[in-house]
């Protein structure tokens, strides 16, 4: 753990599709904290969708609009902030969460992922020949930055409602004076 960490938000980075919108809305509730998702702020600051930022300014543009974001995180308290898949791949990103979340990866089989956001379109970077390949491709390459976090779930023989549990107890654990 890193030194000046004031732990007040909950922040869960992982890949696509490993449930961290639907189990960050559980724990939200739950714990009486508010939710933010920060592809959805992109899309609201922006006024587009995360699909046509990628096809029209590119991936970089894409990244540089999430890095605004993170820095923006630590004016809030009592949080829980779900994030997109490839936000930690920036050390800074995972840097500044830190100071004031603590970061849960949730973590899913390559396998799995793909039964879960097979039937989405939404995702730019799986719009792709082989996108199973591709998968399994960008876990290996973002393993050692989702390895940053505080603690790892899997998610794979879990139901939501388990690592919602699993998440609130690590905050507990973490924040107990
Ligand atoms: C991305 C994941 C997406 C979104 C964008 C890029 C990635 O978020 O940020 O499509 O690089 O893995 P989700 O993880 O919420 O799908």
């Amino acid at each position: 753990m890193q030194d000046h960490r004031q732990i007040v938000n909950l922040a869960l980075i992982g890949f696509m599709g490993t449930g961290k919108t639907s189990v960050g809305w559980l724990v939200a509730e739950n714990m009486q904290f508010d939710f933010l998702d920060t592809d959805e702020m992109i899309q609201t600051r922006t006024g587009r969708s995360i699909t046509d930022i990628f096809a029209k300014d590119g991936e970089t543009a894409f990244r540089a609009l999430e890095r605004q974001v993170v820095d923006e995180l630590s004016t809030h308290e009592k949080t829980v902030i779900a994030t997109g898949g490839g936000l930690p791949t920036n050390p800074e990103n995972l840097d500044a969460l830190k100071t004031h979340a603590l970061v849960i990866c949730l973590w899913s089989a390559p396998e799995k992922i793909w039964e879960r956001v097979r039937h989405q379109s939404h995702r730019p970077l799986l719009h792709d020949a082989d996108p199973q390949k591709k998968i399994r491709d960008l876990l290996v390459a973002r393993e050692p930055f989702y390895k940053q976090a505080d603690v790892l779930i899997n998610t794979d023989l879990r139901s939501a409602r388990e690592v919602a549990q699993q998440i609130e107890l690590q905050f507990k654990l973490a924040t107990r004076q």
